[in-house]
């Protein structure tokens, strides 16, 4: 059963409990992280609380909880659910206080759900999805798992507008990141991905695959790419929490490999699954 969680207390997902004067939604003046429940065990959950951690630091959100306390909490909310196959999704705000933008002195107020997974079909994986091209409009500290996703949900939503499923989005004439993943291309049995930098978020999924890559002996290759270049390219995939490797037959209409889930990017799945099971 879906669960919530507000600041000590499980509760229904649907019941309403965020004061007006929550900083989170007032501002967006908080920091989150989606985890992956498999077969009840969290996946990468040290890496997802550490970038927590270090999202929090980045917006000088002092958070007294331990990483040990907040690994304690999911793991506390899952058991509470009973899903053994489910998303949690928590976040980190700055606290209730009337509003001002000044810091309030006030505690962070520590909210999450756990529900159901969101299973992707074998087909869908198989076939790859559909992808746009949008310009990168968002700020300089994309590193940093910040609640403002405006100009990601806006790019998202203009790639659904389209019929397509994700937006890659392209900052000074190269390939970033997508609206809510990491994206990659194949070329010549090697991946390319952008290097990390504070223009794009350390995607955990990003390290998983870079680990199997590795395991398979696949060259790994964090390196700018143009969107020409990857239209160019053998395979396009994405990575995230929730659609963990997941291909991209076509962009802007073009289409990639032969439209389907290529070779190296199956490889890199399947091995995904076996790692999970
Ligand atoms: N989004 N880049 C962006 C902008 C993201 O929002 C995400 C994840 C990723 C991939 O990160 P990870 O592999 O750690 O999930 C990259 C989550 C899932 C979300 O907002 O729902």
């Amino acid at each position: 059963m879906s669960i919530g969680y507000v600041n000590g207390e499980f509760i229904p997902v649907d019941k309403p409990v965020i004061p007006i004067d929550e900083r989170g939604h007032q501002f967006g003046d908080g920091v989150y992280e989606v985890i992956r429940v498999y077969h009840g065990k969290p996946f990468m959950l040290e890496e997802h609380v550490q970038r927590l951690f270090k999202s929090a630091i980045a917006i000088k959100l002092n958070v007294e909880q331990s990483h040990e306390d907040i690994q304690q909490l999911i793991d506390e909310s899952i058991e509470k659910s009973g899903l053994a196959d489910c998303d949690v999704y928590i976040q980190i705000t700055r606290g209730i206080s009337p509003r001002q933008h000044l810091f309030p002195d006030a505690p962070v107020s520590i909210t999450l759900t756990v529900k159901p997974m969101r299973v992707t079909e074998e087909a869908i994986r198989e076939n790859g999805k559909t992808a746009i091209f949008h310009e990168d409009e968002r700020w300089a500290n994309c590193y940093i798992k910040s609640l403002n996703l405006l100009p990601n949900i806006l790019a998202k939503q203009n790639a659904q507008d389209v019929g397509g499923y994700e937006a890659i989005l392209v900052k000074d004439g190269f390939v970033t990141e997508g609206s809510s993943s990491n994206v990659y291309m194949v070329r010549d049995q090697t991946i390319y991905t952008t290097p990390l930098s504070k223009q794009i978020l350390p995607g955990i999924t990003r390290m998983a695959v870079k680990n199997i890559a590795d395991m398979l002996e696949i060259p790994f290759i964090e390196k700018k790419f143009t969107p020409d270049e990857l239209l160019q390219a053998d395979e396009v995939f994405i990575t995230s929490t929730t659609n963990e490797v997941m291909p991209i037959a076509y962009v802007d209409g073009n289409k990639i490999n032969d439209g389907a889930s290529g070779e190296i990017t199956r490889l890199l799945y399947r091995k995904f699954f076996e790692l999970i099971e």
